[in-house]
């Protein structure tokens, strides 16, 4: 609980929250993509918003409405996303990394659609930037929000991705439980912090989740 109503305390903040899942073209009508609804991180911004900050919503394509109040940026591919992320990053108090980034993309991307032979194709990738890593080394004075999505060894991958990426507060997921994860209104999360903490949460929506996260935020912000 704190001194301040629900609706102003991070009022005055600059928030920008990603989401959605990237895409990554293979050709003009192709490309490599994965799960990500894009719901987690929606309900964040609309959660950010109704606390009162200044919201933007940098997103993947998804087939959500744009959260009242908040500015949304569209991207496709990671590498756009990086660009706008790092292009905001120093104005912003809070970055909530919700995306579900592409790790690799194709080496090239075609100018014409791709003609079948019959014969077997593979595609070579090539590494996307981590844009979290690289917010983990800029940061000043932000609050770094990370997200972990896992199918095993659930909170060891999460621990070792907080350090690694230098984030203030990890939320955790084990998207093969039932009613968490990917395209379900609901999800099972834990709360993941650098001193050892953690908050386990039962299954709740994806706004409840979020609004979880704005009280954890305002402590953060001090
Ligand atoms: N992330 C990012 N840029 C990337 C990949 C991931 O900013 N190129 C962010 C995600 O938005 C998320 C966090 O890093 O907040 C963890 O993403 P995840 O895919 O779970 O971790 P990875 O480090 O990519 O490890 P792996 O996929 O191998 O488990
Ligand atoms: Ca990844």
């Amino acid at each position: 609980t704190n001194f301040f109503s629900k609706s102003d305390c991070l009022k005055g903040k600059k928030v920008l929250v990603t989401a959605g899942g990237t895409q990554e073209p293979l050709d003009p009508v192709r490309f490599l993509g994965n799960r990500s609804s894009g719901r987690m991180g929606y309900a964040i911004a609309q959660a950010m918003q109704e606390a009162g900050a200044e919201t933007i919503l940098v997103s993947a394509p998804t087939d959500l409405p744009v959260p009242n109040g908040v500015k949304r940026i569209s991207v496709q591919t990671a590498l756009e996303m990086h660009d706008v992320v790092l292009n905001n990053f120093s104005d912003m108090d809070v970055i909530v990394k919700a995306a579900a980034v592409a790790d690799y993309r194709p080496a090239t991307n075609a100018e014409q659609k791709i003609k079948k032979d019959g014969t077997n194709r593979t595609i070579e990738l090539v590494p996307n930037p981590d844009i979290l890593a690289e917010l983990g080394r800029r940061k000043t004075s932000q609050v770094l929000i990370g997200f972990a999505a896992e199918t095993e060894n659930l909170l060891a991958y999460a621990q070792e991705k907080m350090h690694r990426k230098n984030v203030d507060l990890l939320v955790a997921n084990d998207v093969t439980k039932p009613g968490a994860g990917f395209g379900s209104p609901t999800n099972i999360v834990s709360f993941l912090f650098p001193d050892g903490r953690r908050i386990d949460f039962p299954q709740m929506s994806k706004l409840e989740i979020a609004r979880n996260l704005v009280e954890e935020i305002v402590n953060l912000l001090g």
